[in-house]
């Protein structure tokens, strides 16, 4: 799904995706448990990738984290500035944070990754990497499923990933997976998280460069 669609696509239902998922208080308690532990370990500057209205980034904020919500859709900014005024947001994509090399302590990718085909989540994942500090955290969230697959998200359509294959594609950007969960609420798609942190070599790396210090 191209940047332009995404940003129409939400433009067009921010006020309403905003009135029924913008507060803290219409999150899963599991969710914020976990985002909270996450977020107690990181020392530095975290992104909210793919912010949405805001609710994560404020809640990080509120936590005492250094935390910026980022997201391509301006309507998602400009409500989010109104409803968290004390908190950072700015117009920007998942593909460029547009942040220097290893400046970050974390990525919170909470559902912002769902739209993506799965043939651009490398290039996404590599900007990640790219934008972690060395010891950082990327935190996703995502809808899980079997298999990668479409279905008729009613924003746009959006990817069940497993968590195994999800995984695989953090593997290929030199992360390495430190754990995930998995939930199955009632009348509600399956959820999955993982954490991962940037691999101190990638296994990619090709051996005979490995600068050895013995
Ligand atoms: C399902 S919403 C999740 C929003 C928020 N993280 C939450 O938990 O409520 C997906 C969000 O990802 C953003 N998004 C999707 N693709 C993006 C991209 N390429 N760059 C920046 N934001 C993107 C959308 O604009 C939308 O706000």
């Amino acid at each position: 799904m191209s940047r332009g669609t995404v940003r129409s696509a939400y433009g067009a239902r921010a006020k309403e995706y905003t009135e029924l998922f913008g507060t803290i208080d219409n999150t899963h308690p599991a969710d914020q448990a976990l985002i909270a532990a996450w977020a107690h370990g990181l020392d530095g500057k975290v992104i909210d990738a793919g912010c949405g209205p805001g609710q994560w980034t404020n809640f990080l904020h509120a936590l005492g984290v250094d935390a910026e919500g980022v997201d391509i859709v301006p309507e998602f900014i400009e409500s989010a500035r109104q409803h968290y005024p004390n908190t950072a947001f700015r117009v920007g994509s998942l593909e460029q944070l547009q942040v220097p090399d290893q400046s970050l302590a974390g990525i919170l990718a909470w559902y912002s990754l769902i739209h993506t085909s799965p043939d651009d989540i490398p290039t996404v994942l590599a900007e990640f990497a790219r934008c972690l500090a060395p010891g950082g955290s990327l935190l996703m969230g995502f809808f899980e499923g079997e298999t990668v697959e479409k279905f008729p998200h009613a924003v746009m359509p959006a990817y069940f990933w497993p968590v195994a294959e999800m995984g695989k594609c953090l593997d290929r950007a030199g992360f390495l997976v430190t754990s995930s969960n998995f939930r199955k609420d009632p009348d509600a798609r399956p959820h999955a998280s993982i954490i991962a942190t940037p691999h101190p070599v990638p296994h990619w790396f090709p051996e005979h460069t490995v600068v050895r210090r013995d």
